[in-house]
């Protein structure tokens, strides 16, 4: 589904990803994991196209990505969950949900403002919701919510925009270890569902759990990559973590 050839990216002197290559299969739940610092979002963001590589392509199914614009890359099936959670503060937990998905829908993002019927999209919305186990607070304000919920509700707009590969980053950050083991438990209920996703995560104990795959970044390099047992029990693998 996805290939990723060569992407290096190069931040004034800093190179911040070097030389990365993976592939990623229709049906994988990929583990992207690595040590602070290691480049993990910025790979994230040149698939997402915020990120413009000096090296390397993007391929997603036959399709080069590397000159579309974001928003190009969404409506061919992209969708991200943010490390740093951003919903609509003066929308309710529903309407986040509901934006989203009637945004998807329309041509035309600027009447779907106007429109008076949105109950097709409350119905998805609250599927979303139910899915991701926050439906209790369908009419809360996102301000008034711990960060537990708001993780998850980033989870349910991504889910909304219908993606063929879900790019998550770090959607357990913040969460105890009880809220952790839930939602990743979501997230591999969505991947046997057919979900395609990559997850970017430091909770290793999860990722281990739940991934088919992992792809080990270190100082911008891939260091490691297959199987989660194989891969954490590699040297230079552990070596990296221990620093
Ligand atoms: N916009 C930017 N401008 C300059 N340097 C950047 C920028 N974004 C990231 N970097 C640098 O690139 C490197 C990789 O950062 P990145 O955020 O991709 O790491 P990460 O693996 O996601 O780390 P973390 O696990 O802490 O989220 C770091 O040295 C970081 O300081
Ligand atoms: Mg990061």
């Amino acid at each position: 589904m996805l290939q990723i050839n060569d992407i290096t990216v190069d931040f004034g002197g800093v190179r911040a990803v070097d030389q990365v290559s993976f592939v990623l299969k229709k049906g994988e739940l990929l583990g992207l994991i690595g040590p602070n610092g290691a480049g993990k979002t910025t790979l994230m963001r040149v698939i997402t196209g915020s990120v413009t590589p000096s090296l390397g392509t993007v391929r997603l199914e036959d399709r080069i990505l590397n000159k579309l614009p974001s928003y190009q890359r969404i409506r061919l099936g992209i969708g991200l969950s943010q490390q740093i959670v951003s919903p609509f503060r003066s929308m309710t937990v529903l309407e986040n949900v509901a934006f989203v998905a009637g945004y998807h829908k329309t041509k035309n993002p600027i009447a779907s403002l106007f429109k008076v019927n949105r109950s097709p999209e409350n119905e998805e919305a609250k599927r979303l919701l139910n899915m991701v186990g926050i439906e209790e607070v369908a009419s809360s304000s996102p301000s008034n919510l711990p960060l537990g919920y708001l993780k998850r509700l980033e989870l349910a707009r991504a889910l909304a925009l219908k993606p063929k590969l879900l790019l998550l980053d770090e959607p357990l950050a913040g969460l105890n270890q009880v809220e952790a083991v839930q939602l990743s438990d979501t997230l591999w209920e969505l991947n046997r569902k057919g979900q395609t996703i990559i997850l970017i995560e430091h909770n290793l104990s999860e990722v281990i759990r739940i991934c088919h795959r992992l792809v080990v970044i270190d100082n911008g390099r891939k260091i490691g990559e297959g199987e989660p047992h194989m891969v954490m029990n590699d040297a230079d693998v552990q070596s990296a973590y221990l620093g």
